[in-house]
């Protein structure tokens, strides 16, 4: 009867965990990926950790449990994306296992999702904790672009179930730029750009400081994050989005209403430029990092440069975005138009230095959006998980025990979705 119950899909991101049931659009739970555990002389070493298995072990929290915990200490086993403390993993993954999904691990095939360039040695590990302390009975461990390019493919076009794209997933804490051809991933092309979420919300909250009065100081940072995420857009243009704000100001400039979380006394912030600067510096990084200056779009450009030349058309007509950050409203025009820009005018550049004797064919550049981008990787997880193919591909538990954790070095790239 195993494998016929729902598989469990668990996307364990640096900022945020989304976890649900295949079959579902969104997930059923996303909550901080924190963990707080009582802080004592036992609990700093990892080492000694490992032999203290008491009762002291199931006191601590995950999620938004963990953030409000007091006397507790709160912990991010995730950094960058990849695991960094593989007992607090564990004790996080009983959590949504058990407490959230509230599912027994022995009865359902698990979906986990990792980042570009995990190493085969952390798969091994995640294998030996899902088989060997939750004894699942199958388990499939799956890139997060690979699947964010799944999540697109439900889209109507002729050419669905395509696997080459460039991924663009922009979370909380990095965005990566990342070419997948024949559903693998070309390692040795991907880019980090150290731009993300945090660093939108930071940027907002110094413009807002420079500025604002009146805004509780301790909460400075919740509400650039919740003025980013209400009231933040890409615009066309930042000379000509200045002047029209100038002009009249009444029109675009908006109101955040806020109460003291100490004094309960409310208060009210006027946003105005910081609705466009923020997201601009995807675009102008020179704005808020003055380490870091090339624009996103000709990064993508970069990315795709260095790919073998048969895949790069495919690539630039299939720019896929995922993630939180990729949100703000036109930012996939905006994106899609300053690539085309750099396309083209290396294309002139060719033309003009073969004295007009080459006429390269014009690039077709396409920004993807789709309503599932939010939490694509996720979706496209939880599609894939629902496919019959999928049980066929999961690593089962009776390999496990005759072949060890090595096993899940390797996961195969699947191909349909039907
Ligand atoms: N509507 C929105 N507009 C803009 N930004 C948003 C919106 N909704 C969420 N965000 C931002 O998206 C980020 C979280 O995205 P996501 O859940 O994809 O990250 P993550 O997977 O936890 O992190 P990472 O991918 O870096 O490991 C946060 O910075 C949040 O402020
Ligand atoms: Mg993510």
């Amino acid at each position: 009867m195993t494998g016929r119950l729902p598989a469990c899909v668990i996307d364990v991101g640096t900022g945020y965990t989304k976890l649900g049931f295949a079959c579902n659009k969104e997930p059923q739970f996303i909550i901080p990926s924190a963990i707080a555990i009582k802080e004592t002389a036992k609990v700093g070493e990892q080492s000694i950790r490992r032999l203290t298995k008491g009762v002291e072990d199931l006191d601590f929290y995950i999620g938004d449990e963990a953030t409000n915990a007091k006397g507790y200490a709160v912990k991010y086993p995730v950094r960058h994306g990849l695991v960094e403390d593989w007992d607090l993993m564990e004790k996080f993954l009983e959590q949504c296992i058990f407490k959230y999904l509230r599912a027994d691990p022995e009865d359902h095939y698990f979906l986990l999702t990792e980042p570009p360039l995990n190493t085969p040695e952390n798969r091994e590990y995640l294998a030996e904790i899902m088989f060997e302390s939750f004894n699942v009975p199958g388990l499939y461990i799956a890139v997060q672009a690979v699947l964010a390019l799944a999540a697109s493919w439900n889209r109507k076009t002729e050419n669905a179930a395509i696997l080459n794209g460039l991924v663009v997933d922009s979370g909380d804490g990095v965005t990566h730029v990342i070419p997948v051809a024949e559903g693998h991933v070309i390692g040795s092309c991907i880019k980090h750009i150290p731009i993300a979420g945090r660093n939108i919300t930071y940027f907002i909250q110094s413009l807002l400081r420079e500025r604002e009065v009146g805004i509780p100081p301790e909460q400075s940072l919740e509400t650039a994050k919740a003025i980013k995420e209400r009231y933040s857009y890409v615009c066309p243009d930042i000379a000509r989005e200045f002047a029209k704000y100038d002009s009249d100001p009444a029109k675009w400039t908006k109101k955040f209403e806020g109460v003291n979380s100490v004094t309960k006394v409310p208060f009210s912030v006027d946003v105005g430029y910081e609705r466009f600067l923020g997201p601009e510096i995807f675009f102008h990084p020179e704005f808020s990092n003055p380490d870091f200056n090339t624009p996103i779009s000709e990064i993508v450009d970069n990315v795709i440069q260095n790919c073998p030349i048969d895949v790069r058309r495919s690539l630039y007509q299939n720019i896929v975005l995922s993630g939180g950050s990729t949100m703000f409203r036109d930012f996939d025009r905006r994106l899609q138009r300053d690539i085309q820009r750099v396309v083209d005018a290396r294309l002139k550049q060719s033309e003009t230095l073969s004295g007009g004797y080459i006429k390269p064919k014009p690039v077709d550049v396409q920004v993807v959006s789709h309503k599932m981008q939010r939490y694509a990787v996720f979706f496209g997880g939880s599609l894939y998980a629902s496919t019959p193919e999928f049980f066929q591909m999961c690593h089962t538990k009776k390999a496990y025990e005759e072949f060890g954790p090595s096993i899940c070095r390797h996961n195969p790239v699947f191909g349909t979705m039907n």
